[in-house]
């Protein structure tokens, strides 16, 4: 999804501090990239690619400026060209605009502005936007006014900063769209996420819907829409900009996989107590719910899949929604409470959804990584997984810290009989994780099967959420063919593509009715000489039916869940790795999804 970066006040280097801060919102994905910066005259310099393209672009020109604004685009209107990279001028070259969102209303703007004989250079939507300022400006509106006039007339999402030539601030405004100010000591900063600047300051403001801000060279406003200044509370940034570094890792994925017992330990500290059983995790304890509606994306879905199993397993209903068909089309809630379950806490299709679910009135639960995110403050309660930050585009430790929340909070919110050996069970994932990390085979897998035709995944229970991860993660990071299954389901239809060359991963631990009828699955697949590679505990008999074993610890099924899905993650990774793939940024995906 598009990044934006704003900065005012810095000693000479703007430009580096754009271009670094870009660098740093690669992970959200992107197609082309720009910079504006605004001196006595306004500079701009962008283009379609990477950011390393940016830098040998900018590395010709001569930029300079009190003040900057940089872009990562990820293309919604129109394709990923120079002219379409953002930032965005005016007629005049005065007035330079970067956007994150959607503006619904642009194509009536776009008629209206070109009528009147503006001309357009790209096929974006935001284009509109400088076109308006210009108008403002033309009318006698200061900078400020302008920006405010302009914004006023926008449907849609949209965090937007703008840079007006001469003028040493940034302006910026925000709907639906993220937009955080970062506090240093004599530099000010505003960008769509943290890491954007976080090497510069750790002391942050969130903004809200229907708010604007601007940063010069001597401190930072946020006001609302009648222009009342609005008092903000700073806050502090908890995690070492050291943290969103590769640290010797080839990739972050790689790291992210291999952070996952310490998020887990980050995750579990303080909110459980081994002897006791106990659980602790605040208010959220006393909810006591009837009924349980997950709404979630990508990863996040899975994560939502398995807590829902969690609640149904001790008799409450729970069901897990895809967040985009709920938003649309919402079933009828009742009394349920409905949970958001989203790493970052801005995917738009989740936010829309948990949106929709408190006009219904119910009250609504944020699961999320981000603090301060949108689904943190919009949401009734909030349960934060502490995973640290994640950078690889596809997820892999939020996943397992989503896995482990949910888990607290079916432990304090429902009275589940095996809850102590549950939480003994949470409290070795950690070490049950490095073990795995330690000795897992899963390269030698990758290596056998790199060039198979598709891969299938299956699982029941606990383990069927784990089936569709694991071949999320191999399509999203391979581009190769991978389905998840529910393990009955095989035989349902999916059974007619299984060949030779189709390895399928089947996730069976423990040896309850579960495990055994998933063994009956594999001997199915067998049966039509596909290749098998069982994920397992050891606790059935599937290694008789399999030619691979990928070994987990044997524990309690909730926990297996977690520990199958890395080895699953590890084979992902290898075959990404030994195809040559872009792993941490796969092409056309984002890692925070801001549009519906
Ligand atoms: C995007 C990412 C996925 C992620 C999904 C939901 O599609 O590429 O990795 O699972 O968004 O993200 P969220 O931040 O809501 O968990």
């Amino acid at each position: 999804m598009c990044g934006i970066i704003g900065c005012a006040g810095r000693d000479g280097d703007t430009l580096d501090v754009l271009v670094e801060g870009l660098s740093k919102l690669e992970y959200r994905g992107y197609d082309s990239a720009g910079v504006a910066l605004s001196g006595a005259d306004l500079d701009v310099c962008k283009c379609a690619g990477k950011i390393a393209d940016l830098r040998s672009a900018v590395e010709n020109r001569d930029l300079a400026g009190s003040v900057g604004i940089g872009h990562t685009r990820w293309s919604t209107h129109g394709p990923p060209t120079d002219e379409n990279a953002h930032p965005h001028l005016d007629c005049t070259g005065d007035v330079a605009v970067v956007h994150n969102g959607i503006i619904e209303n642009y194509q009536s703007l776009r008629d209206e502005l070109a009528t009147a004989g503006h001309r357009f250079k790209s096929d974006t939507d935001t284009e509109v936007v400088p076109h308006l300022i210009e108008d403002a400006l033309a009318d006698g509106a200061d900078p400020e006014s302008a920006v405010r006039e302009a914004v006023g007339r926008l449907d849609g999402s949209y965090a937007v900063a703008v840079v007006v030539a001469g003028v040493d601030t940034v302006f910026a405004a925000r709907n639906d769209s993220p937009l955080v100010l970062g506090l240093g000591e004599d530099a000010y900063y505003l960008a769509s996420d943290v890491p954007a600047f976080r090497d510069h300051t750790d002391r942050v403001v969130y903004i809200d819907d229907g708010e604007f801000a601007r940063i010069d060279g001597d401190g930072w406003t946020v006001s609302d829409e009648s222009g009342a200044v609005v008092e903000k509370p700073v806050d502090t940034v908890e995690w070492d900009p050291e943290e969103t570094g590769k640290s010797g890792y080839d990739h972050f994925m790689l790291k992210e996989i291999h952070e996952q017992p310490r998020a887990l330990r980050q995750c579990l500290q303080g909110r459980v107590d081994e002897l006791g059983g106990q659980v602790d995790i605040g208010d959220l304890g006393t909810l006591n719910p009837v009924a349980v509606q997950f709404v979630a994306c990508g990863t996040s879905y899975h994560a939502a899949l398995y807590g829902a199993e969690m609640f149904r397993e001790v008799g409450i209903p729970a069901q897990a929604f895809l967040a985009s068909e709920y938003a649309t089309s919402p079933p009828p809630i009742g009394d349920a409470f409905v949970v958001g379950v989203t790493q970052s806490g801005e995917t738009a299709d989740t936010l829309s959804a948990l949106r929709e679910a408190g006009r219904r009135g119910a009250r609504t639960l944020a699961v999320t990584n981000v603090v301060g995110s949108t689904a943190a403050r919009e949401c009734d309660h909030v349960l934060y997984i502490r995973a640290g930050p994640e950078i690889g585009v596809a997820a892999s430790k939020t996943f397992a810290s989503q896995q482990a929340a949910l888990n607290l909070l079916s432990l304090a919110t429902t009275n589940v009989t095996d809850g102590r050996e549950i939480i003994a069970a949470l409290r070795d994932l950690p070490g049950d994780i490095q073990e795995i990390l330690d000795d897992s085979r899963a390269r030698e897998i990758a290596k056998r099967y790199r060039d198979a035709d598709a891969y299938f995944f299956i699982g029941r229970g606990y383990n069927y959420p784990v089936a569709l991860e694991g071949a999320l993660k191999m399509k999203e990071i391979t581009y190769e063919h991978a389905e998840g299954f529910a393990a009955g389901e095989l035989k349902h239809g999916p059974l007619a593509l299984v060949t030779e060359n189709t390895p399928v991963f089947a996730v069976v631990t423990g040896d309850d009715e579960r495990a055994t009828k998933t063994v009956g699955n594999v001997k199915e697949v067998e049966a039509r000489d596909a290749p098998v590679v069982a994920v397992t505990d050891g606790e059935s008999d599937v290694e008789r039916y399999a030619d691979h074993v990928l070994e987990i610890p044997a524990q309690h099924p909730r926990t297996t869940a977690v520990t199958a899905n890395v080895q699953l993650q590890l084979v992902a990774y290898h075959t990404a790795a030994l195809l040559g793939r872009s792993i941490d940024k796969p092409r056309h995906l984002a890692k925070s999804v801001t549009v519906e």
